[in-house]
């Protein structure tokens, strides 16, 4: 690898054709394809590194810094950057870059396959067929809920709640939403009303987040919301799992609060094996998938790289989520 080129950690080892856009550009040292923690033998190019190329499970945090003092630039693979400690990168000038609008179509994708997979019980009955409980075509069996004429609760309307309320308007939802600036256009295509959390949860029959995780939303969803919300209401979360309190969601599924929630992400991350929400029947947990397609993956890997060129030849970012930086 020729020297004189910028050095640049990938915590993870990543397919070669996501990161074509590096090639000759920087040299490169990656960590292994599942570390969930920086990997110890990237430690000792921290001093040298240009560029950091991070997944969101990597906390990016004012002691990673300190040992970077050379450091340009810090590109997350994902929308969201809670992993991050901005406010170091921030005084360091470092900008950050994230993956902002190529994971909305899959993420909200995702976001409807788990609301219509807990509205008709699809595991449970996916698992009851396997397992010879599949007797006769039953009447009273495996009944769930409709989606025509139910109100959806949509928490944070940026692009993706845009895009999931896009979904749903065509299954015969009707729409309410929360976000701190209301949003005329999504309100004018799909009918959607503006209401304080309070309102938009006692009225729900399916209540789905997709706020950023930030002090204000952690455990925006306690043990009050949860039994605020109706009984039959089901809960969707897509968004960051710190957003819902976990024991709060244990005792509300399992004590008959709200009948069933579906989580792509969950507090810790991963959910260790021997977790209680696992037990519960009424609550299906896939492990962060919300952005796991082909496609939408290998965008986010090149629009990272983008961030990171940019990043290490001094030039604006195109996602930048510390814009001060540059004034
Ligand atoms: C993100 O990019 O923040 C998503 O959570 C990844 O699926």
């Amino acid at each position: 690898m020729p020297e004189h080129l910028p050095l640049v950690i990938i915590t993870h080892t990543l397919p070669e054709e996501w990161l074509a856009k590096l090639k000759g550009q920087c040299r490169l040292v990656s960590g292994p394809p599942d570390a969930d923690h920086l990997a110890p033998e990237l430690e000792k190019y921290l001093p040298e590194a240009k560029g950091f190329f991070t997944l969101l499970t990597i906390p990016v945090s004012e002691e990673l810094l300190r040992k970077a003092p050379k450091l340009k630039v810090v590109s997350n693979m994902a929308v969201g950057y809670d992993n991050v400690d901005v406010g170091a990168c921030t005084q360091r000038c470092i900008p950050v870059g994230n993956t902002p609008g190529v994971l909305t179509e899959g993420t909200a994708d995702l976001t409807i396959a788990l609301l219509l997979a807990a509205a008709r019980k699809l595991p449970q009955a996916g698992q009851d067929a396997r397992q010879g409980r599949w007797k006769t075509w039953s009447p009273t069996g495996w009944l769930g809920t409709d989606l025509n004429g139910a109100t959806l609760g949509i928490i944070g309307m940026g692009k993706i709640g845009a895009a999931v309320a896009r979904r749903a308007h065509v299954f015969g939802l009707r729409l309410v939403y929360t976000d701190t600036n209301p949003k005329p256009e999504i309100e004018k295509a799909f009918g959607a009303t503006k209401l304080p959390l309070e309102t938009l949860l006692r009225e729900s029959d399916f209540v789905s987040l997709h706020v950023p995780l930030t002090p204000e939303t952690h455990h925006l969803i306690d043990a009050e919301a949860l039994q605020s919300m109706k009984k039959t209401a089901i809960l969707i979360n897509a968004a960051r799992g710190p957003v819902v309190e976990s024991q709060a969601l244990f005792h509300a599924l399992s004590e008959g609060w709200i009948a069933a929630a579906a989580l792509d992400v969950t507090d810790p991350e991963p959910l260790p094996i021997d977790h209680p929400l696992y037990a519960l029947e009424n609550c299906l947990i896939v492990p962060h998938i919300g952005s796991a397609t082909r496609y939408t993956r290998q965008r986010m890997a090149e629009l990272a790289c983008d961030n990171l060129l940019a990043g290490l030849r001094g030039e604006r970012l195109p996602n930048c989520v510390n814009t001060e930086v540059y004034q």
